[in-house]
């Protein structure tokens, strides 16, 4: 077996007291020949699981795969590097990836050459760390979420000692600019606006893997707009953990209302962002999409929970009666806005009542569309050392009843909209029907229809005819 060089190892400890002060740094491109000459024309391997933060990473990490000469391959049996980019925010998202890298031991014993590296929010813990060295002695390399800017200097290590790699370093304080980017999508776009989170939700882990909160300077995040609009892209999504919370550490007076209003104005044709933080949502921002017709009239706003207890006990910093009033005035301001929400239900001792709350706000808000979890407990957070007095049957039970109760909404939006005509962002051919087109509105609903394959990444009008509760149907509408 081989031996183990441990760079450097996550803490949670570590995490917690980690300083807000972010430097910005140029990202330093440094391959040996050594590394050159192994990969050249090589293919690789990527799979990510988790959020948009995670996507955008895998677009860096191509990026500079493909500046080092390898190529991208779809087919894991056939590449040199497999990565696999992990998500920790569910055991569920976590026993996936356990999954995935059982199938990779077969693939591993039929090629010896192949360097297969874990990546991401899973390895951003030191239990999974020793679960996998233990476990799984063919993976060869483990990074964290800091370290994709180390990507190339771990390589060069591998190819001159061929050791097993652990490198999880605590920088979160680093911004890195002009990173290599592959882009997944040629018509649409994440857009990081800041890294990490600071807000400590007792059953989150994503600030323990994502690090202290830091914006990017408006002047880069602008830039790469501006390149993507140049570049014809007809959409933008601006992302952070907590967008709204955007410029507080750079002390500058840059604010998330003053990025929108500018890349907004840049007029690429559709422009979003995500995650909002309710308590954090300040009337300006309202104001700023008001003013742009090309800002989407649909806003994802997690509540989480509709009972106030619960809301205290999960650290939100703020009530159901204040997120009513948000949603209320954002509505008299912007008549026509949609929302979408996540809800995690069964939070420890959860009561029945409580429980109850959730249903009536969601009743009161009328989500578009929503997100529903069953609480997860985290390893190291302050919720996942509560004792819980709620069996997993009833979690599971007021699960379903959230469901369908959020429903009939999305059922009564749905059906509103048949004999109306959409604009549709074209995403790709249905994968359940080839004669079918793919592709989502404004509000986000996905919409099927018939056309030619040369509309992908154009925005078309749709007129829908039928409507279920996930998907609609419609025809194209020639003007
Ligand atoms: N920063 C974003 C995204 C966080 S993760 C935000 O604050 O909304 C996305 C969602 O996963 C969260 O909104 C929450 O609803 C859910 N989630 C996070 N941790 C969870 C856990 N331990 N169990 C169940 N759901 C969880
Ligand atoms: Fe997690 Fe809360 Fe931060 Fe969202 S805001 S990433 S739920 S800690
Ligand atoms: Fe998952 Fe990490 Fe995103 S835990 S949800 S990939 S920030």
């Amino acid at each position: 077996m081989k031996n183990i060089e441990f760079i450097d190892v996550p803490s949670i400890e570590k995490a917690k007291s980690r300083k807000i002060k972010s430097k910005y740094y140029d990202y330093n491109f440094n391959p040996t020949l050594k590394t050159l000459d192994a990969l050249k024309n090589k293919k690789y391997f990527i799979r990510t699981y988790g959020c948009q933060a995670n996507i955008r990473d895998e677009e860096i990490i191509s990026g500079i795969l493909n500046r080092l000469g390898m190529i991208k391959t779809n087919n894991e049996e056939e590449c040199h590097l497999a990565i696999l980019n992990t998500c920790a925010v569910r055991e569920n998202a976590e026993d996936k990836v356990y999954g995935q890298i059982g199938d990779f031991k077969n693939i591993k014993s039929k090629n010896k050459d192949l360097i297969f590296m874990i990546c991401g929010c899973m390895i951003e813990q030191k239990h999974i760390i020793d679960l996998i060295l233990e476990k799984f002695p063919y993976v060869d390399i483990m990074f964290g979420t800091h370290n994709i800017v180390d990507l190339v200097t771990l390589l060069n290590k591998y190819f001159e000692e061929k050791k097993r790699y652990v490198f999880v370093s605590s920088r979160e304080g680093d911004v890195f600019e002009n990173l290599p980017s592959s882009r997944n999508e040629t018509y649409k776009a994440f857009v990081n606006i800041s890294y990490g989170c600071n807000n400590f939700c007792t059953y989150c882990i994503v600030p323990y893997t994502r690090g202290r909160e830091r914006s990017r300077l408006s002047k880069e995040i602008i830039a790469e707009c501006k390149e993507l609009v140049e570049k014809g892209y007809k959409e933008i999504t601006l992302l952070g953990q907590n967008v709204d919370s955007y410029g507080k550490d750079l002390n500058n007076g840059d604010t998330f209302a003053k990025l929108l209003d500018e890349v907004a104005s840049l007029n690429i044709p559709r422009l979003r962002f995500l995650t909002s933080y309710p308590s954090d949502f300040k009337d300006d921002v309202i104001d700023v999409m008001a003013k742009h017709d090309n800002i989407m009239k649909f806003i994802h706003l997690p509540v989480q929970s509709g009972s106030d207890e619960i809301l205290r006990l999960m650290n939100r910093r703020y009530n159901s009666k204040e997120y009513l009033d948000l949603i209320n005035r954002i509505r008299s301001k912007i008549p026509n806005i949609e929302f979408s929400t996540d809800i995690i239900v069964g939070f420890p001792n959860e009561t029945y009542d409580q429980f109850k709350e959730t249903i009536d706000l969601v009743q009161k808000v009328h989500y578009t569309s929503a997100f529903t979890f069953i609480y997860s407990p985290r390893e190291g957070t302050p919720a996942a050392r509560l004792n819980d007095n709620v069996t997993y049957e009833e979690k599971v039970k007021r699960f379903k009843e959230l469901v369908a109760a959020l429903e009939k909404d999305f059922d009564y939006f749905a059906k509103k909209m048949i004999g109306n005509t959409y604009e549709v962002l074209v995403e790709e051919v249905s994968k359940k029907n080839k004669e079918l087109l793919r592709g989502y509105t404004e509000n986000n609903k996905i919409v099927h229809f018939k056309g030619d394959k040369n509309l992908i990444g154009q925005i078309v009008k749709v007129k829908i005819n039928d409507s279920h509760l996930y998907s609609l149907f419609g025809e194209l509408v020639n003007e």
